[in-house]
C-alpha cells in the first residue's frame, strides 16, 4: 500500500523529459460532483496522472470553470467539464474508472449516517445512470455514509442486471492514510515506509486501524499509545469537521487518498502486479455482506480479497464492537435501495 501516487507523478515528470518508453491504454475516469471541495483536487491530481488519457469532470454546476482551469494544465489527459442530468450520459460514457464525491459534508455535531437522507437520493441516481452509460467501470465510492451509499449503489446495479461485486469500491483510503500518519508520528519512524491495515467500515467505530500489523514494527509504544491512536483514527474525520468550524469536511487529504486508490484501480486493470490497497467490499471475510479489508486489484478490479490475518486481543474486541453498526448501516442502504 505504498503511495501509488508519488511514483506516478515522478514518472510523468520523467515523461515529459522524454524518458518514458511503456504504452498504457488509453484510460477515461470521470468524477462525479468534480466541482466540490473534495472534487477539484482530485481532478488536478487525476489531471496529473499518467495513466489517465481522458477525464471526464461531471456535478450539477460549475464544472465549466473548473474544467476550464484544470484543462490548461500540461499533462496528457484530455479534460471535459459536463453539468446537469442532460450531460451525465457522455460524461460517463466509455468509463474505466467512476470517482463519487457528490454529496453534503458534514457539519460539526453530524454524524456521517446524518447526510444518509441527502446523499443516499444522490448516490442512488448517479448508480442509476453508472448502469446504463458505463456498466463496466470500476465506482469508486467517496460519498458519505459510506457504509450504506456502496450498498445503496449494490442494489441499484442488480435491478439494473449489472452488479459485479469485483468492481464496486467504498473509498477508506483516508482511514489508511491517517493510521499512516499518526502511527509514524508516535513511533517516530519515517512517514512514507509505514503501512498500516483499516479494516471494517468509514464511521467511527467501524474504522478498525490494525497497528498489530503496522510496519515498520514499533516496540516503543504502549497498549496505551494504541488505543489513543485507534481512538484518533477513528476520529480523524470528526477532528477535521471541527477545525472546519462549519465549513465542510477533510478535502484536500480526501483528494489525496482518491488520487492514491484511483491510481491503484488503473495500476490493476493495467495489469501491473500486486496492487493492494484496503476497501470496503463485498466481502465474506466476516459474516457482514460488505466490509473493508485488504483487496488485491487487477484486470477486472476486485482479484482477491484478503484476510484480516492476526488481530490482538483489542483489535478482536474492536472487530465485536463494531459488526452491529455497520450491519445496521448495510441494512439502512439496501432498505433505502428498495424503497425509492
Ligand atoms: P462539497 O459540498 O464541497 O462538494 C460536493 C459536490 O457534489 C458539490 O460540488 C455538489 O454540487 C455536488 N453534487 C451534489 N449533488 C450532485 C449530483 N446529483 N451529481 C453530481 N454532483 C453533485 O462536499 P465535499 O467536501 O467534496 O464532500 C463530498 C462527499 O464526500 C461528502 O458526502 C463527504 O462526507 C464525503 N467524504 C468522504 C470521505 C471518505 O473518506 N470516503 C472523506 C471526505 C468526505
Ligand atoms: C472523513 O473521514 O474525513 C470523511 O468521512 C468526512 C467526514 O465526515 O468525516
Amino acid at each position: 500500500m505504498r503511495s501509488s501516487l508519488l511514483k506516478s507523478t515522478s514518472e510523468l515528470l520523467r515523461r515529459s523529459r522524454g524518458y518514458s518508453s511503456t504504452a498504457n491504454p488509453e484510460r477515461k475516469v470521470a468524477i462525479l460532483g468534480a466541482a466540490g471541495g473534495i472534487g477539484q483536487p482530485l481532478a488536478l491530481l487525476m489531471k496529473l496522472n499518467p495513466l489517465v488519457s481522458s477525464l471526464s469532470l461531471y456535478d450539477i454546476a460549475g464544472t465549466v470553470g473548473v474544467a476550464a482551469d484544470v484543462s490548461h494544465i500540461n499533462s496528457p489527459a484530455l479534460v471535459k467539464g459536463f453539468m446537469g442530468d442532460d450531460q451525465l450520459g457522455e460524461a460517463l460514457e466509455g468509463s474505466d474508472v467512476v470517482i463519487i464525491p457528490a454529496g453534503v459534508p458534514r457539519k460539526p455535531g453530524m454524524t456521517r449516517d446524518d447526510l444518509f437522507n441527502i446523499n443516499a437520493g444522490i448516490v442512488k441516481a448517479l448508480s442509476t445512470a453508472i448502469a446504463k452509460h458505463c456498466p463496466n467501470a470500476l465506482v469508486n465510492m467517496i460519498s458519505n455514509p459510506v457504509n450504506s451509499t456502496v450498498p445503496i449503489a449494490a442494489e441499484v446495479f442488480k435491478k439494473a442486471g449489472t452488479y459485479d461485486e469485483k468492481k464496486l469500491f467504498g473509498v477508506t483510503t483516508l482511514d489508511v492514510v491517517r493510521a499512516k500518519t499518526f502511527y509514524a508520528g508516535k513511533a517516530g519512524v519515517p512517514v512514507t515506509e509505514v503501512n498500516v491495515p483499516v479494516v471494517g467500515g468509514h464511521a467511527g467505530i467501524t474504522i478498525l486501524p490494525l497497528f498489530s500489523q503496522a510496519t515498520p514494527a514499533s516496540n516503543s509504544l504502549s497498549q496505551e499509545d494504541i488505543v489513543a491512536l485507534t481512538k484518533r483514527t477513528q476520529d480523524g474525520g470528526t477532528e477535521v469537521v471541527e477545525a472546519k468550524a462549519g465549513k465542510g469536511s477533510a478535502t484536500l487529504s480526501m483528494a489525496y487518498a482518491g488520487a492514491v486508490f484511483a491510481d491503484a484501480c488503473l495500476k490493476g486493470l493495467n495489469g501491473v502486479p500486486d496492487i493492494v490497497e484496503c476497501s470496503f467490499v463485498q466481502s465474506t471475510v466476516t459474516e457482514l455482506p460488505f466490509f473493508a479489508s485488504k483487496v488485491r486489484l487487477g484486470k477486472n478490479g476486485v482479484e482477491e480479497v484478503l484476510g484480516l490475518g492476526e488481530l490482538s486481543d483489542f483489535e478482536k474486541k474492536g472487530l465485536e464492537n463494531l459488526k452491529g453498526e455497520l450491519k445496521a448501516s448495510i441494512e439502512k442502504g439496501i432498505k433505502f435501495a428498495h424503497g425509492n
